[in-house]
């Protein structure tokens, strides 16, 4: 058992408790990990460290680095004995997202593809340890990974020490899902050579030189993924005007019948909307993503999908679930890559991306705010949804038109935070309509995301505000600046639009 695990016997005497392995790290290191958007992560030694430490009462702290979010074996656990005092470039986890918005820890939200070069180039300093969760070490000590790539590949090549955690709840099938490829620095980097979402160009192991190894770890901890809602009518009439809107772009010959590959975004929305393409008379999809959620496997079950490409798999408990026993059939469809890779500019600007990601507020221009709420309070982050927005072919954000209950409209006169501006953005759905802002101005851009894509309750207001606007003297981009400003704080303060916005079936 433990041989089909570690297959080169010189590595058999490296492994040792999470406790053991944890006292490799030390207070104020740097520590990267494998993990993306939570799957794939660490568990067993992040648990061991943070019990340590609790008991111990030591002051100690750690800049943490990983893919994308992580789950509460990680983040949580370290967040809440307060051991995390810079954290980048992703999270998702509670514990860890108070601390951020208290000010304890000190997060850089980044674009996912450039963590990876960030860590080359040495604009993060030096990667004291990495903790990489892997299914098996072949015979020549390379590491094959589990549900997730990551930047698992720099950071075993850049850390001064690895620690290895072998998690047996992973299945030896996913041996073969992955294609680890490593682009050189410039001005030695090459042209990436993939020029179909199906092109494998490296090897299915992260290379490592065997003797940073320090110490294996074996864990039988499960992904502690995240639930998915279920799909509503809101999501479904989303996905209705998706679809209705990629149809258009056929029959224009715009995009080919099967469509361009698709990248759809993290979170219960993104996923109900790529799950409405099951519907659809779209056949042999292909996908060129950063998460496989439950709806993916939908669409597989459903024969649609020709090929899958990511850089996780991050489903529901019940979609893992379903992963793992049906792992050989979605094998098949699937192939794991480096985030560099998956979420790189040039491969998504090469094979034309139709990115769907899911803004929290858009404004009447067309900006997009994705991570913070009423502007400083983080949510995620900007996770892939840049590295896809500004190169794909047609980036198109998905936001229901209000929040909380109504209290809150999603499309307002100027967003709170800025993640994605009115240059990169070419789309916007909502339940009520869509507003596509190709070739238009602003004030063409505001007429038409107020008319199709705004609630009913809202619009009457958004339309007062965007003539008002219209009267004063700059009229490029109309603002009513003190207004727009104090738009947010106007619903937070009355919160009371809930009793009548129930009344609106949309
Ligand atoms: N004001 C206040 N709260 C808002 C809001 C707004 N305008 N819009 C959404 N919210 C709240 C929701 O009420 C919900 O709160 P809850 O957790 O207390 O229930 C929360 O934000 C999440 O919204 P939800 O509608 O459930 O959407 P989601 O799960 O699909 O997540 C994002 C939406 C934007 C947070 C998520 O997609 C994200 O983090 N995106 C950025 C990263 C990204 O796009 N990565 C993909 C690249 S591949």
């Amino acid at each position: 058992m433990l041989e089909e695990r570690i297959r080169n016997s010189d590595l058999i005497e490296k492994v040792t408790s999470p406790y053991e392995a944890s006292l490799i790290i030390k207070n104020n290191m740097t520590v990267a990990t494998s993990g993306f958007t939570p799957s794939g992560y660490p568990k067993a030694v992040p648990m061991a460290l943070a019990k340590r430490i609790k008991k111990s009462k030591e002051n100690f702290k750690i800049c943490l680095i990983t893919g994308a979010s992580v789950g509460d074996e990680l983040d949580g656990a370290l967040a809440k004995e307060n051991m995390i005092y810079k954290r980048l470039p992703y999270q998702t986890q509670r514990d860890c997202r108070n601390g951020i918005n208290s000010g304890e820890i000190q997060y850089i939200d980044m674009h996912l593809s450039h963590v990876a070069q960030y860590i080359n180039y040495g604009f993060l300093g030096d990667i004291d340890v990495a903790i990489i969760e892997a299914i098996a070490i072949t015979e020549e000590g390379n590491i094959i990974p589990s549900t997730s790539v990551g930047i698992s590949p720099t950071i075993v090549s850049k850390a001064n020490k690895v620690i290895i955690e072998i998690n047996t709840s992973q299945p030896l099938e996913l041996e073969g899902i992955h294609d680890i490829y490593s682009p050189e620095k410039p001005p030695n980097r090459k042209a990436i050579p993939i020029e179909n979402v199906s092109d494998r160009i490296g090897t299915n192991y992260i290379p490592i030189d065997k003797n940073k190894i320090e110490a294996i770890v074996i864990t039988d901890i499960n992904d502690n993924v995240r639930p998915l809602a279920q799909v509503n009518e809101v999501s479904k009439k989303m996905a209705r005007n998706l679809i209705d809107f990629l149809e258009e772009e056929v029959k224009y010959g715009r995009i080919p019948k099967n469509l361009l590959p698709l990248q759809s975004g993290v979170g219960s929305v993104a996923n109900a909307v790529l799950a409405g393409l099951v519907d659809s008379k779209f056949e042999n999809i292909q996908l060129y993503t950063e998460v496989i959620q439950d709806s993916v496997f939908d669409l597989i079950d459903a024969g649609k999908v020709k090929i899958a490409s990511s850089t996780s798999i991050t489903p529901s408990k019940e979609g893992l679930d379903r992963f793992y026993r049906n792992i050989k059939k979605y094998r098949e469809k699937i192939i794991l890559r480096p985030q560099e890779i998956s979420n790189n500019p040039e491969v998504i600007r090469r094979l034309g991306i139709i990115a769907l990601n899911t803004a929290i507020e858009a404004d009447i221009y067309g900006n997009i705010n994705s991570t913070n709420i009423m502007g400083s309070r983080m949510m995620n982050g900007i996770g892939g949804s840049g590295d896809f927005t500004r190169n794909a072919y047609i980036s198109v954000f998905t936001t229901e038109s209000i929040a909380k209950c109504g209290n809150i409209s999603t499309i307002v006169p100027m967003i709170s935070h800025s993640d994605h501006s009115e240059h990169d953005v070419q789309v916007i759905v909502t339940e009520n309509g869509i507003a596509d802002l190709r070739g238009r101005s602003p004030k063409e851009r505001a007429k038409i995301i107020i008319e199709n894509c705004a609630h009913p309750v809202y619009k009457g207001m958004l339309w007062d505000y965007f003539n008002r606007a219209c009267k004063g003297k700059n009229k490029h981009v109309p603002i009513l600046l003190g207004e727009a400003l104090s738009w947010h704080q106007r619903f937070m303060e009355t919160g009371t639009m809930k009793k009548s916005i129930d009344s609106y079936i949309v």
